[in-house]
């Protein structure tokens, strides 16, 4: 006897928990996951990305990945505004290190092992344009102490120095 009340009260608050939900889901307005809408993959077109939004020409990224050896100056040869400019932009960055002479005798440079680069050796000086931008962008590999200035000097300005050290040549 004392088993079937038992039965009958499980039973009542299983009901009443069954009709209590029941109601929460006819009464009131909150959604349930299962009801919110699905969007399956490809049931709305894809999203076409603006021109523009990744470079994929000229961009520090692309410089990045590539080979020195792909790399190309886009200044012409001889351009002396470049040089001009490349000298100015070697006074601000390059000087402390490389020297007023260009020989890697500069005040900073000196607490440096190795000691900075002389520019004017026929090894740098026979560099391609391209690797020199590596190099002066984001080091000259590893175990170099040449700092990466990619984020220092402006891309033009970096293709503007290398004008500048290519103008001075080979010291005689
Ligand atoms: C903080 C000091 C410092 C500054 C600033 C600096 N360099 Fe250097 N640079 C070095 C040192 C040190 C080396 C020697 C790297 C080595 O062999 O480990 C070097 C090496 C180089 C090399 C030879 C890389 C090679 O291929 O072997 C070039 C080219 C060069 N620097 C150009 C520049 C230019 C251009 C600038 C300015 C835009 C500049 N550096 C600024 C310290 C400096």
């Amino acid at each position: 006897m004392k088993k079937l009340v038992l039965l009958i009260m499980l039973a009542a608050c299983v009901w009443v928990g069954y009709a209590a939900l029941m109601a929460y889901d006819k009464y009131f307005p909150y959604g349930r996951m299962r009801e919110t809408p699905a969007v399956r993959p490809y049931e709305k077109p894809l999203l076409v990305m603006e021109a523009g939004t990744v470079p994929v020409v000229d961009s520090e990224a692309v410089y990045r990945a590539m080979e020195g050896r792909e790399l190309r100056s886009p200044l012409l040869p001889g351009d002396l505004k470049a040089v001009q400019r490349g000298q100015t932009v070697y006074d601000t960055f390059c000087r402390q290190c490389h020297g007023g002479d260009h020989d890697g005798n500069g005040t900073v440079g000196q607490s440096f092992t190795p000691l900075p680069t002389d520019l004017r050796t026929s090894r740098v000086q026979g560099l391609m344009n391209g690797v020199l931008f590596q190099h002066i962008s984001y080091g000259a590999g590893s175990g170099s102490r040449q700092p990466a200035l990619a984020t220092t000097i402006r891309i033009d300005d970096r293709w503007n120095v290398i004008a500048y050290i290519k103008s001075i040549g080979v010291r005689e």
